[in-house]
């Protein structure tokens, strides 16, 4: 379970109370887990524990303040809630609770919850009277109906004497918790390597043969392996997207610079994904100069490019080799052909005749194929088919083990 937490981005916002101690027993667990942990710190938590303590069990700087220029520009409140996937606010003190419920934002936590995508959750740390206080309970239904994942608290006894509820649940327990709030883990532990986008092979420096190729659907693909634990390594052609998170993306150019690459990165992978539309020809010899215009017509020499995918899943140390077919006729019939001549693991057919999906557009649907089975993923945006494409590979691999 707590494999889920591998690679992922969480803000833990600690406030003001005895339980901040166990906060630091917590990001020592997520951070065993796998997670990236960032602390951020209100003033009444910083009289309970220290941020050089959380500091150094972070491995980051911990931030406490909204207006500090030096703290903005290492890691301003924007971009640290970019950055995160998950904020817990552990514990999260009455106070804080209802300034989080009302929406105000009078310090770098508050506001930042405002600033985020991220999945939010909070473990709530009082006093059992408070705790069961209209007021606290109010704020707490408000955040429930936002999707806020409320953890714990547990009862017992208290630092005040108290018995009740108002504890803030173990860190052991805290860190399930937030593993819980992330789907898969299905690719933990392993290197994917993706090749996607076209290929330009030159004809002389100004020019180039190449497709129209967006490369949408390898880095949809990236983004889900990442999502589902895995480290990635992304070998793209010349195409106008961003880089993913947490991804090491490597450029090319040509077909030949593609192989290499994929050859070098794929020595140490697990599962290779080769969604790129290679060229299948480059021109014999690109032209040093320009080439004139001059003659009515122009023959090019063109030889065959090697197959990336056929030339991995041929090595000796291969990975789990999945492979693309854009088809226009017999989709399936020419999908498993392929599927035996390069020796893949699986393929994943697309019926490029239509219109409504592939090439550039944001929709795909998938036909994936496998020695023994297949698997039709009805049309959906990229990145959901990305995520079932994703979910398929991981369950071969291990239907293989
Ligand atoms: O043979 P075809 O080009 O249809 O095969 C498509 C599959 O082979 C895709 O996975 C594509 O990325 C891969 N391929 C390759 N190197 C080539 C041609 C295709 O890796 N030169």
């Amino acid at each position: 379970m707590l494999a889920r937490l591998a690679h992922k981005r969480i803000v833990l916002g600690v406030s003001g109370g005895i339980a901040a101690y166990k906060s630091a027993d917590l990001i020592r667990r997520l951070r065993d887990a796998g997670a990236e942990v960032q602390v951020v710190m209100t003033a009444a938590a910083q009289e309970f524990i220290t941020p050089l303590t959380l500091q150094a069990l972070s491995g980051n700087p911990v931030h406490t303040d909204l207006l500090d220029l030096a703290a903005e520009a290492a890691m301003g409140h924007i971009e640290l809630a970019r950055w995160a996937d998950l904020v817990l606010v552990a514990p999260a003190s009455a106070d804080c609770l209802a300034r989080l419920a009302q929406g105000v934002a009078n310090d770098l936590l508050t506001t930042l919850w405002l600033a985020t995508k991220a999945k939010l959750s909070v473990a709530p740390a009082m006093n059992q009277q408070m705790w069961a206080a209209p007021a606290v309970q109010s704020a707490l239904a408000v955040l429930r109906t936002r999707g806020v994942a409320v953890f714990g608290p547990a009862s017992g006894s208290q630092a005040c004497g108290d018995i009740g509820e108002g504890r803030m649940l173990e860190a052991v327990e805290l860190a399930d918790r937030c593993a819980d709030q992330f789907e898969t883990a299905a690719l933990t532990g392993k290197h994917v390597v993706i090749t996607a986008g076209p290929t330009r092979e030159a004809l002389d420096p100004v020019r180039y043969l190449s497709n129209h190729s967006s490369g949408k659907m390898g880095f949809a693909i990236a983004q889900a392996c990442i999502e589902a634990g895995a480290r990635v390594t992304l070998i793209a052609g010349p195409v106008n997207l961003p880089t993913p998170d947490r991804l090491a993306r490597i450029n090319v150019t040509s077909a030949l610079e593609m192989l290499q690459a994929a050859q070098t990165a794929t020595a140490d992978a697990d599962i290779f994904i080769a969604t790129a539309a290679v060229a299948d020809y480059r021109p014999r010899d690109a032209a040093d100069q320009k080439i004139k215009k001059s003659a009515d017509t122009l023959t090019l020499e063109l030889v065959k490019n090697p197959d990336i995918v056929a030339t991995i899943a041929a090595a000796e140390r291969r990975p789990f080799v999945v492979g693309f077919a854009a088809e226009t006729e017999k989709v399936i019939a020419h999908a498993r052909e392929k599927l035996v001549r390069k020796k893949l693991d699986m393929i994943a057919c697309n019926d490029v005749a239509r219109s409504d999906i592939g090439f550039q557009s944001d929709d795909n649907a998938l036909t994936v194929i496998w020695s023994d089975g297949e698997q039709t993923l009805e049309k959906a945006s990229k990145s959901l088919i990305a995520r079932q494409l994703v979910a398929l590979i991981a369950q071969r691999i291990k239907a293989r083990l």
